[in-house]
């Protein structure tokens, strides 16, 4: 898995992606909505070379981290961002064995978690973002709706309803506030999502 993500981060440009964003409103709404002190550690996951951790770095967000399986993406994010990456904190691996040195208290995964298709990874998944956030803590979560494309990048995804995602993340998490969203393409086509936020129970 991780060779494919490295070689779509070496072979395509940004615009040559379906997921590519100029500037990722969307996302920056959630987290703002989130309302947290700027000083918040704020993860994405998945984030690969997206313009969000620049977003957030504008906002004035302090504590980001970004995670993804391919270094390729992260050293691309790097460059662009040039010296502002030393503010940043980057981790090359994959999220299913992600062991966290430290706790989020927001967590936002666009396009990442649809790629997980068997039961173990997807378990691997909420136990280690169970784990990661406390009580409190936000996460958001964006993937193919049940009407949106069955596969990214070349590879099959699980596509969610609002309903289907809340079931994954209902057994630690109380669901905020789910909705189907389109994504415009570079490509001139549009993507179905479904986005859910959620926030940690109480253990
Ligand atoms: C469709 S792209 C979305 C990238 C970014 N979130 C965005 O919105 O622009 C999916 C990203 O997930 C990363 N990815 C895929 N499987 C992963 C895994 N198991 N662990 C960590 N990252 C993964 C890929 O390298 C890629 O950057």
């Amino acid at each position: 898995m991780e060779q494919h993500w490295n070689h779509v981060y070496h072979t395509k440009q940004p615009t040559d992606v379906s997921w590519y964003e100029e500037y990722p409103h969307y996302s920056v709404s959630l987290i703002e909505g989130f309302n947290l002190a700027k000083t918040a550690r704020v993860i994405d996951v998945g984030g690969g070379d997206s313009r969000l951790v620049d977003a957030l770095l504008e906002l004035g967000y302090l504590n980001l981290t970004v995670l993804d399986i391919s270094e390729q993406a992260i050293k691309r994010a790097k460059a662009r961002l040039g010296s502002r990456a030393d503010q940043v904190q980057w981790i090359v691996s994959d999220v299913t064995r992600f062991a966290p040195s430290q706790s989020f208290d927001a967590w936002h995964d666009r396009a990442t978690f649809h790629f997980l298709t068997t039961e173990p990874q997807v378990d691997a998944y909420l136990s280690i973002a169970e784990q990661a956030i406390p009580a409190g803590g936000f996460l958001s979560v964006a993937t193919f709706s049940d009407q949106g494309p069955t596969k990214c990048s070349g590879l099959t995804v699980r596509q969610y309803s609002s309903d289907a995602l809340t079931d994954q993340f209902a057994y630690r998490f109380t669901r905020l506030h789910c909705e189907e969203m389109t994504h415009p393409t570079p490509f001139g086509t549009q993507q179905l999502f479904t986005a859910c936020q959620f926030q940690r129970k109480a253990a």
